[in-house]
């Protein structure tokens, strides 16, 4: 029993120091620094060619939007998205995979794990990391992206995240490549066979999968097509009891929520959708 006692509490010791150096805790932000008159000046030019392209778009949303991005938001939207860390998740939505996580080996949901949208990885590696601390040795972390950073969006389809686009192009579009992610995994020791990497567009990548059953499908790809195509190939493979986890449904700038309740309208799926933050949702298969 002591023994058993001592195990978790280790467990819990070992996630914690992971976490927190996913997300870079240990070190101040370096984005407290006041904003510089360079960055407000790259800002104002995006936002410039972004309302030139924009303007008088039809979409009343699409035009609310663009009234709202001052240069200030944007060079602080820069930064947070530019941040020297392993994921762009605050505690808030690595706690929410580790909460899923836990209740499916509790109550035994079969499939595996995975992140659609990995950028550095981090959110991945701490997957396979929660995996080892709770002792499973079955289940693999599947790791989707196109190690290139996010598609051009169709502004037919999406306007939202064209015009976010235009913003993603100063920082590099959230590009990290295949080798800089593996090489991620193998700093924290967490590099081996149950990591399993899908490299490519979704479009391609997911359909073909040789993936047989999945607990937890985790969405981080901002746009409209990305986040359906990702769902028509994954949600079928997806077990009763394990959870779809979406991380833009909140931002009002992206397609993500809209591809969400397309989907779960036209699949009449009525598991409740859960906030985990003012990004995060998250719903359990019935
Ligand atoms: C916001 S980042 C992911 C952040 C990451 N989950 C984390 O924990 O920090 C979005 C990622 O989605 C990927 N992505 C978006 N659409 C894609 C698509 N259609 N195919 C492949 N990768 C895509 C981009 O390459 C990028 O790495």
């Amino acid at each position: 029993m002591r023994g058993q006692y001592r195990q978790q509490l280790l467990a819990r010791s070992y996630l914690k120091l992971l976490r927190d150096s996913l997300c870079n805790l240990h070190y101040p932000r370096q984005d407290s620094s006041p904003v510089s008159a360079a960055e407000l000046a790259q800002a104002q030019t995006t936002l410039e060619t972004v309302r030139e392209r924009f303007a008088d778009h039809p979409q009343a949303q699409v035009r609310h939007l663009l009234r709202q991005i001052t240069p200030q938001l944007a060079v602080e939207w820069f930064r947070r998205n530019s941040w020297q860390a392993y994921t762009l998740l605050d505690e808030a939505g690595l706690d929410n995979i580790q909460r899923c996580t836990s209740q499916i080996l509790e109550t035994n949901v079969a499939g595996d794990l995975i992140e659609c949208g990995v950028w550095r990885g981090g959110s991945c590696i701490f997957m396979r990391g929660l995996l080892r601390a709770f002792g499973d040795g079955r289940r693999q972390v599947w790791v989707a992206d196109s190690f290139q950073g996010l598609p051009e969006p169709d502004p037919q389809v999406s306007p939202l995240d064209a015009i976010s686009h235009e913003f993603l192009r100063v920082i590099g579009g959230l590009r990290c490549s295949l080798e800089e992610v593996t090489e991620n995994f193998r700093r924290f020791d967490l590099l081996d066979r149950r990591v399993r990497f899908l490299p490519g567009w979704f479009q391609d990548s997911l359909p073909a999968a040789p993936i047989e059953k999945l607990a937890l499908i985790r969405l981080d790809a901002d746009y409209y097509e990305s986040t359906r195509q990702a769902l028509e190939a994954l949600y079928p493979r997806l077990s009763s009891g394990g959870f779809v986890i979406v991380d833009d449904y909140g931002s009002a700038g992206l397609g993500a929520r809209r591809a969400v309740d397309d989907f779960r309208r036209q699949q009449s799926i009525r598991g409740t959708l859960r906030g985990v933050n003012e990004n995060i949702a998250y719903w359990e298969k019935e």
